[in-house]
Order: C-alpha cells, then sequence, then structure tokens
C-alpha cells in the first residue's frame, strides 16, 4: 500500500468513532518499532517527523525508509505527516519530498517560538491549505499555544497561558479550511508536562468537549499526549537515569477527548522514555557491550510494547484493513469540488 493521506485516516476514524496515534520518529528503529506495533495490532498509523527530525536523518533517507515501510507493511494504512511545520515554505518541501500530510504551527511566528497573532495564522494556515489540497496533502493548523519545547519548537510558555478559545475555533476552521486542528488545553511536549496528577485545573478536557460542541465535523488533535508512565521512569531512574518526578496525560483523559472529537493522537516523549530505558538497562547490565544491535534490539522492543499499548487503548487496532487507500490525486480533486 502506498501512503496514504491523513485525511482518509482521519475520516475513517470519524466514522467509527476511534482515536490514532501520531507517533514522532528520528531513526530506522522507531519506523520499524511503529510498523511492527501496527502489524501485531492490525492498526491505521500516522508516523510523523518535525523539522529537527528531518534535518538530523536527512530527509531523503527518512523517505525512503518510510518507503521501505509502505513495501513490507502493504496491509498497514499509513500517513508520512509533517509535525509542527513553521512556516508555508517547510510545508511545501514537505509535500514536495512526498509527505501526505503536514501541520502548519501558525500559532507561533516563523521562528516557532514567538506567539503570533490570530490573523498571522489565518493567514499562512489558509496558505498551506490551498497549495497542500490542490495536491491532496492533508493539512492540520494550531490554534493556541503549548506549553514546553519540542525539538527546538515550541514558545516554553506557560501551558495554561494561551488555550484555544472556542469561538475563536469555529471562526479559525471557517477561514482557513484545516482538515484537523490541534487544540491547546494544558498539555505540553516533552516530560515535563505536570508536577502532579493533572486534575481539571491543569488539563482543560472541558474545553475539547466544548469546541467539539462548536465544531462536530472537526477532527481535533491533542499534541503533548505522552502519559509518561511511571515504569518508564523508573527504568531509566534505576539505571543511572536523573529524571525529577513528573506526570503526563492519563489514557483514560485521552479517551475522554476521543468520545469528543479528538481523532490525532500525538505521541513522542513515550516512546523515547521506552527507548532510553532499555538502552540504560542493557549497557547497565552488560557492560562488556558495544555491538550496537545488542542494545537497540531492546530498545526497539520496549517501543514496540508502548506503541501496541497506545493503539489498543486510542482504538485503531483493528482497523488496518477496513479500507483501500484513495490515492492523493483523488483526494485533489474531492477537495477542489467540494466534496471535502
Ligand atoms: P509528547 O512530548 O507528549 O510525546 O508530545 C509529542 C507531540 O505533541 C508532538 O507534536
Amino acid at each position: 500500500m502506498s501512503l496514504v493521506s491523513m485525511r482518509q485516516i482521519l475520516d475513517e476514524a470519524f466514522k467509527d468513532g476511534y482515536g490514532v496515534g501520531a507517533f514522532n520518529v528520528n531513526n530506522m528503529e522507531q519506523i520499524q518499532a511503529i510498523m511492527e506495533a501496527a502489524k501485531e495490532t492490525k492498526s491505521p498509523v500516522i508516523i510523523q517527523a518535525s523539522r529537527r527530525a528531518r534535518s538530523y536523518t536527512n530527509d531523503r533517507f527518512l523517505y525512503h525508509l518510510m518507503m521501505a515501510a509502505t513495501e513490507l507493511y502493504p496491509e498497514i494504512p499509513v500517513a508520512l505527516h509533517q509535525d509542527h511545520g513553521n512556516s508555508p515554505e517547510t510545508c511545501k518541501s514537505a509535500v514536495d519530498m512526498g509527505f501526505t500530510s503536514v501541520m502548519i504551527d501558525g500559532s507561533l511566528e516563523a521562528d516557532g517560538k514567538t506567539p503570533a497573532s490570530f490573523e498571522y495564522n489565518v493567514r499562512v494556515t489558509r496558505e498551506v491549505v490551498e497549495k497542500a489540497h490542490e495536491r491532496g496533502v492533508t493539512v492540520e493548523g494550531e490554534l493556541g499555544c503549548l506549553g514546553g519545547i519540542e525539538d527546538g519548537h515550541g514558545a516554553g510558555v506557560d501551558a495554561m497561558a494561551h488555550l484555544t478559545d472556542p469561538d475563536q475555533a469555529v471562526e479559525f476552521v471557517k477561514r482557513t479550511g484545516v482538515d484537523a486542528l490541534a487544540v491547546a488545553i494544558g498539555t505540553s511536549h516533552g516530560v515535563y508536562k505536570f508536577s502532579r496528577k493533572p486534575d481539571s485545573a491543569i488539563l482543560d478536557m472541558d474545553r475539547i468537549i466544548e469546541i467539539h460542541k462548536r465544531l462536530p465535523k472537526t477532527y481535533l488533535v491533542m499534541h503533548g499526549s505522552s502519559s509518561v508512565p511511571k515504569e518508564l521512569q523508573d527504568i531509566i531512574n534505576a539505571y543511572g537515569g536523573k529524571l525529577k518526578p513528573t506526570w503526563g496525560v492519563p489514557i483514560k483523559e485521552i479517551q475522554l477527548g476521543i468520545q469528543h472529537g479528538v481523532r490525532k493522537i500525538n505521541v513522542d516523549t513515550d516512546s523515547r522514555l521506552a527507548m532510553t530505558g532499555a538502552i540504560r538497562k542493557y549497557l547497565t547490565e552488560h557492560p562488556e557491550e558495544f555491538d550496537l544491535r545488542s542494545y537497540l534490539k531492546p530498545a526497539r522492543e520496549a517501543m514496540k510494547k508502548v506503541i501496541i499499548e497506545r493503539m489498543r487503548s486510542f482504538g485503531q487496532a483493528g482497523h488496518a484493513s477496513d479500507y483501500d487507500p484513495i490515492p492523493l490525486s483523488v483526494m485533489a480533486q474531492r477537495y477542489s469540488n467540494g466534496e471535502l
């Protein structure tokens, strides 16, 4: 199966009311972990790369690894998504390379740090939507700013300082025509999201419910949605790591979001924690070892295990064979004739 548009994956998720994990990658082992997890659980999946990931891999490598994934796992619908595109140029280069979905994060200016005005956000997002839809590529926008900094991208603001305004969300979707909308509800990128188990004072799930009521047909996206499991923190700390106590987004809150319009859930940190813990453990227990494969294999297994758990809890498991891929050229026609 060739890469499919993220729109198709989310349309299908909408029909059956489940969520789809969007997992970040930086190398071959992570792509393998995700594809093996998708195969084992029969899940459609979104694989995403940030700008830093594209530059770390040199994105030609990344693209061809993804081509290998589609060849080796023809039964799995998979979209390749640009995470946090900072400008129309970044999104264009992703589309030119063959990404089937892009995020334009106009909530921040092109420096990827400074919170932008609403009008700026509408303007750059609309520009990307026009260009991407002509080629059948999906577009995710963001309104409101997340806390934390991910891969160099983020204002590092207090997560509760720039939450998405539900009324503005309606105007934003109407004026931009995005396929999916990332909303800010108090989550942050990275490992330090919450300094205590989150409650409604710091994780505003009601805001999602409110936005979904006003935009029932818009696919909502939860960023910063790693759950940061204590078991994974403990492995890292047991083998020489120094993570401070921290809490992520509980799975049951994500499931509540899925009942209220969340279709895409971004997860990066949990994969990093799983792999780092496995590598620390292996090298501590085998100090004589220097073969990369000896520690990358358990790292890949550890990430696969987390991804399987996420695929099952988000509900995407079992849905890989529900549909045949729609070519991007057909998606482009559907956008242009107003069907989408
Ligand atoms: P986490 O840091 O919670 O995994 O979030 C990743 C993310 O939102 C990528 O855009």
